[in-house]
């Protein structure tokens, strides 16, 4: 790799859990980049112990972290700063909701895994920045990026509170990004990404129809967890210096169409 985008910087990574996490594919390329970070997850996650491969290819070590613990947190943050100095990126890559898993409908919810969801998808991201802000522990000019959905802004069946977890998601950037951008520096941003084949991903029902429903209508097609990683890079570096408070459609153009022609095909029967 001849080119560095993020040599000298250091961060952190959560979420990834196996090859196909879109963390997974972030830390590789950042690692490849010339960048320095430690890897966390929920203690769960860790006993599946994958993520420790990730961090042998990447020469570096886990910390777990329940996201939602601001104990947790704070260690993790201590951990980081005292190994690297202050931080120059942070990923957010957490979501999670016993609702989808269990395939519950939106209008039969159960109203505690609901604020368990909420808690893990979107205020774990509070969370962890006001944990960082706290400790002062982000570099001038640092990047924090957060994985988000379409689902915040139009409906989509089986994806249940998570589209209220996403949006308070993505609020949680532009509300922290202005405080954070004024006080420190420090940009905050949310990827939307299109449907992408992960263990997230899958758990929703009918997966399948959002992906291919998504890849007939994007001109691009679905953008897959390699491209994303790509964005999240270019997101870290010091390109984007002056990009803060942003939800970033990373999806082959899917946010702007209103209809395919591949799509009137098929809805036409081929005629
Ligand atoms: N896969 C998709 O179609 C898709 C599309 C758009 C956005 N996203 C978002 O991308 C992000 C990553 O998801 P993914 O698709 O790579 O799936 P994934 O299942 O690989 O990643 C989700 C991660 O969240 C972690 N997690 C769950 N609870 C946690 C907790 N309490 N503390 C810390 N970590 C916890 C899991 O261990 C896992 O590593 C999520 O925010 C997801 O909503 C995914």
């Amino acid at each position: 790799m001849s080119l560095q985008l993020l040599k000298g910087k250091k961060g952190i990574i959560f979420g990834a859990l196996d090859e196909s996490s879109i963390a997974w594919k972030v830390a590789e390329k950042a690692f490849e980049h010339g960048a320095e970070f430690i890897l966390t997850n929920a203690p769960v996650a860790l006993r599946m112990g994958k993520i420790n491969q990730l961090a042998e290819k990447c020469n570096t070590e886990v910390v777990g972290a329940d996201a939602t613990s601001i104990e947790d947190l704070e260690n993790l943050f201590k951990v980081a700063t005292e190994k690297y100095g202050k931080l120059d990126f942070v990923l957010h890559s957490i979501g999670m909701s016993i609702n989808v898993r269990k395939k519950k409908p939106y209008t039969d919810l159960n109203h505690d895994w609901m604020m368990k969801s909420i808690d893990i998808s979107a205020i774990s991201f509070h969370k962890t920045m006001q944990t960082a802000y706290k400790m002062d522990a982000l570099n001038n000019g640092a990047s924090v990026l957060a994985l988000t959905y379409i689902a915040a802004q139009k409906t989509f069946p089986g994806y249940g509170e998570m589209a209220e977890a996403k949006s308070m998601l993505e609020s949680f950037a532009r509300s922290f990004g202005y405080y954070y951008g004024k006080d420190k520096k420090v940009r905050v941003n949310t990827i939307s990404q299109s449907p992408t084949i992960t263990t997230a991903g899958s758990g929703i029902e009918g997966f399948d129809v959002f992906y291919n429903y998504a890849e007939k209508l994007s001109p691009l097609g679905n953008a897959d967890s390699d491209s994303c990683a790509d964005y999240c890079i270019v997101m870290f570096s010091d390109l984007t210096r002056m990009v803060t408070m942003q939800n970033l459609f990373h999806d082959g153009g899917y946010s702007s169409i209103g209809l395919s022609e591949a799509f009137i095909e098929e809805m036409s029967g081929g005629k």
